[in-house]
């Protein structure tokens, strides 16, 4: 294998695995290897080092914590696309039809309440989409207190989703009703409308910290294609942690590979990647 300008020894590359673990929860097997060497080549360049093993003691002994964001921002995996998994946004509209139904009209601060966390937006797509269905099938939603966190460990995809400008492209294979939700931004770019921007909230979040920083319970939460780069043992600690962010009866949604089983004492299955919170479990006051 060419391994271009740079060599991963085994040594080098159980250092980058402890590493990228510890900082991020992320598991990278025997396959991620190239990756490694392509990603992090780039960074050995740009700081001028000649070895994988005298960039991982520079990161131990003079790394800025910009150079640790570098580190975990090169290793991460940011593959999305507007409404990927099309499934879970049907029954997201469902649900939150039903909601708007049943919660009283009048929340603390006068307007409903609806919380929804993108855990793991990447550059955007997921939380988008959500906010661009809802708002659509939804119009009374504009009176609510309707906020969507969108978090990523990744500080890179969180900026760039912050801007909420796409190449156009990004919308081929889209219905036209649903590419029609774009505003045309010029240069072959698409831009989401400020009704949506303005609902959804992005920051950086490491979803191996604890506690979280949010307080409040969550009336969905969507944590898709994000587990699969961990562990058993860490995805077993995030599903707990999730459950209890939830509302009782809320719901959460995982990526095609991911699953609970039959959900077990926090959740049950209903319906493809799509668990719901048991309702005895403890009620948290809204954020
Ligand atoms: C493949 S993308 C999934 C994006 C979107 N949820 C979807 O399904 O289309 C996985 C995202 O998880 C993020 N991620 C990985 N480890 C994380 C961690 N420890 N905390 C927060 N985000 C993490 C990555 O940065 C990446 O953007």
């Amino acid at each position: 294998m060419d391994q271009g300008e740079f060599a991963l020894s085994d040594r080098e590359f159980s250092r980058v695995k402890a590493r990228v673990y510890k900082e991020a929860g992320i598991s990278l097997s025997e396959a991620k290897r190239t990756l490694v060497v392509s990603r992090l080549g780039k960074i050995l360049r740009a700081l001028r080092l000649g070895s994988f093993d005298a960039y991982l003691d520079y990161l131990e002994q003079h790394g800025s914590p910009a150079d640790a964001q570098d580190f975990v921002n090169a290793l991460t995996t940011n593959l999305t696309r507007f409404w990927r998994e099309d499934h879970h946004f049907t029954h997201l509209e469902g649900y939150i039809g039903q909601l708007m139904e049943k919660r009283p009209r009048q929340g603390a601060n006068g307007r409903p309440k609806l919380r929804i966390w993108s855990a793991g937006c990447s550059t955007g797509q997921e939380p988008y989409t959500i906010a661009l269905g809802l708002l659509a099938a939804f119009p009374n939603l504009k009176h609510w207190d309707f906020r969507i966190l969108a978090t990523d460990i990744d500080t890179n995809v969180v900026a760039k989703a912050a801007a909420g400008i796409y190449p156009e492209a990004e919308l081929n294979g889209l219905s036209r009703e649903r590419a029609a939700l774009f505003e045309p931004a010029g240069a072959g770019q698409v831009r989401i409308p400020a009704a949506a921007r303005e609902v959804v909230s992005f920051k950086p979040l490491n979803l191996m910290h604890n506690p979280w920083p949010m307080r409040g319970a969550f009336d969905a939460v969507f944590c898709r294609n994000v587990a699969i780069y961990f562990d058993k043992k860490t995805q077993g600690e995030l599903f707990g942690r999730l459950g209890s962010i939830l509302v009782p009866d809320g719901f959460l949604y995982f990526g095609h590979s991911e699953n609970l089983g039959a959900g077990g004492a926090d959740f049950r299955l209903v319906g493809k990647t799509i668990y719901q919170a048991r309702a005895q479990q403890k009620a948290r006051d809204a954020a």
